[in-house]
């Protein structure tokens, strides 16, 4: 590893400046007009491949974005890791709430901030300069990699579990490899093994073919603000239960092990509460804040609209009102059923007076992983080389819904090594990422592919 690392220390501000490039491409995957920016994102994947010295580097187009794809297979006889991340990032407003502008990397206090720093852009580069150490330094990998780098993962990857199904023998591998998770906190490296699964919802709701003058019509027909407030309110009561029958009835409890895991964890709940800038947390009563996040499912209200929200006051019954409602789900509860159970309900308490659509968005399953697999211990050994200190193991309330279709579509477990931070500010203004993080991260990936080796 000597020589490796010694490559890592000579190239780090050739890595920094590459990691800028790919910060300043705006690969927005939910905005039409960024179409162009996330194809160029995608050929900067595929140069960034080529010049680390993967092979048979592809981009796949899809009906949405394109999937790309490399591998480097010198190593007969080795284990075959397959790496997995996204190159798309999320929409970036509210655009006047950051300090420096999304797509212009700025460096201040030791963190680079721009939008896909942490998630996921900063996190790839990481892994492709780990392969690269060992590659350029000495000529080939421990193991064989593969490289599968999406462009879709942050609008629910629509065109992915296809690819994978018509391309198994292509990903077959023995262990993925995926940095897309923040650390537990800064200095703490931490191993992600479990992730919530999701299943979000637009629901529509409308009351009369057009706006109303709320004088002429107010008090004779039903004003759908209203009707989607008191929906929204019979989703959740006051102690933090869903409200959904059946909403519970798949859940999980925590071991008693995994309990006793959890409260050694340095965790200080009141200094939580004031990061958040929470005036009292929230929560379903009689769980903790990790149990809330790791264990426990979760309905969202993620936005609503209707109605006048202009200068000054209009008199207005609106025609229609909107919410975009999202679940988060955890092992054992099936995204199907629970879709069901909330679209029955949701039809149940929808008043008479408004026609309501329900349209189901994009979603995936919870994911649970034993912490006893030699590729998990590889990595823990890993991040200690490189980090100087033992991972902690944790899970995740976020969703990575492939890690489920790595599984069940391919067999093949996942191994989680994400370098973010808690404040990282992922889908927010001043997403950032800890540049001592990317480093070390670089180091803990190269230790990584090292440690995979038989
Ligand atoms: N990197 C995140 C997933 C994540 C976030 C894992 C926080 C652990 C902690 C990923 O890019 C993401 O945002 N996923 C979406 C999935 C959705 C679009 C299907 C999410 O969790 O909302
Ligand atoms: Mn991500
Ligand atoms: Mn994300």
């Amino acid at each position: 590893m000597e020589k490796v690392l010694t490559y890592i220390q000579m190239n780090q501000d050739r890595f920094l400046e590459e990691l800028k490039e790919f910060l300043c491409i705006p690969s927005i995957s939910n905005n039409a007009e960024n179409k162009k920016d996330v194809l160029r994102c995608a050929h900067f994947v595929v140069d960034q491949l080529r010049q680390v010295g993967m092979q048979q580097v592809q981009l796949f187009p899809t009906p949405g974005h394109p999937i790309i794809y490399g591998e480097w297979l010198g190593a007969p006889g080795e284990s075959t890791v397959l790496f997995y991340g996204h190159y798309d990032v999320q929409p970036v407003d509210p655009l006047d709430l950051w300090v420096s502008a999304p797509f212009e990397p700025t460096i201040r206090n030791g963190e680079i901030y721009a939008r896909g720093s942490a998630d996921d852009k900063g996190q790839v580069l990481m892994n492709l300069k780990g392969v690269e150490a060992h590659l350029q330094a000495k000529g080939h990998l421990p193991v064989n990699v593969k490289f599968l780098i999406e462009g879709e993962e942050e609008v629910g990857s629509a065109n992915l579990d296809n690819f994978i199904g018509a391309h198994k023998e292509l990903l077959q591998a023995d262990v993925v490899l995926i940095s897309d998770t923040p650390m537990f906190d800064r200095g703490i490296p931490s191993i992600c093994y479990g992730l919530r699964g999701l299943v979000y919802f637009q629901i529509d709701l409308r009351g009369s073919n057009s706006d109303l003058h709320s004088g002429s019509f107010g008090g004779v027909v039903i004003n759908p603000n209203f009707a989607l407030a008191q929906m929204i309110c019979a989703l959740k009561d006051s102690e933090g239960r869903v409200q959904i029958p059946g909403f519970y009835d798949d859940v999980v409890p925590m071991s008693a092990e995994e309990k006793e895991e959890l409260v050694r964890l340095p965790f200080d709940e009141e200094k939580y509460r004031q990061d958040l800038g929470a005036p009292a947390l929230f929560g379903e009563k009689g769980y903790g804040v990790l149990e809330q996040i790791w264990v426990r499912p979760t309905l969202e209200v993620n936005g609503v609209c209707g109605g006048f929200i202009g200068e000054g006051a209009k008199t207005v019954i609106p025609a229609k009102a909107m919410a975009k409602i999202s679940m988060r789900l955890v092992p054992n509860q099936d995204p199907e059923k629970i879709a069901s159970l909330f679209e029955r309900y949701i039809r149940q308490i929808a008043p008479a007076a408004v026609e309501l659509t329900v349209t189901r968005m994009h979603g995936g399953k919870a994911w649970v992983a034993s912490i006893d697999h030699p590729a998990i211990q590889a990595a823990s050994r890993a991040f200690e080389k490189g980090f100087g200190r033992r991972p902690v193991f944790v899970r995740e309330g976020g969703s990575i819904p492939v890690v489920a279709t790595f599984a069940e579509l391919l067999g093949i477990p996942s191994v989680l090594m994400g370098i973010g931070l808690p404040d990282e500010n992922a889908h927010a203004p001043n997403e950032k990422l800890d540049l001592f993080n990317f480093r070390q991260g670089i180091v803990s990936s190269a230790y990584f592919f090292d440690e995979m080796k038989k």
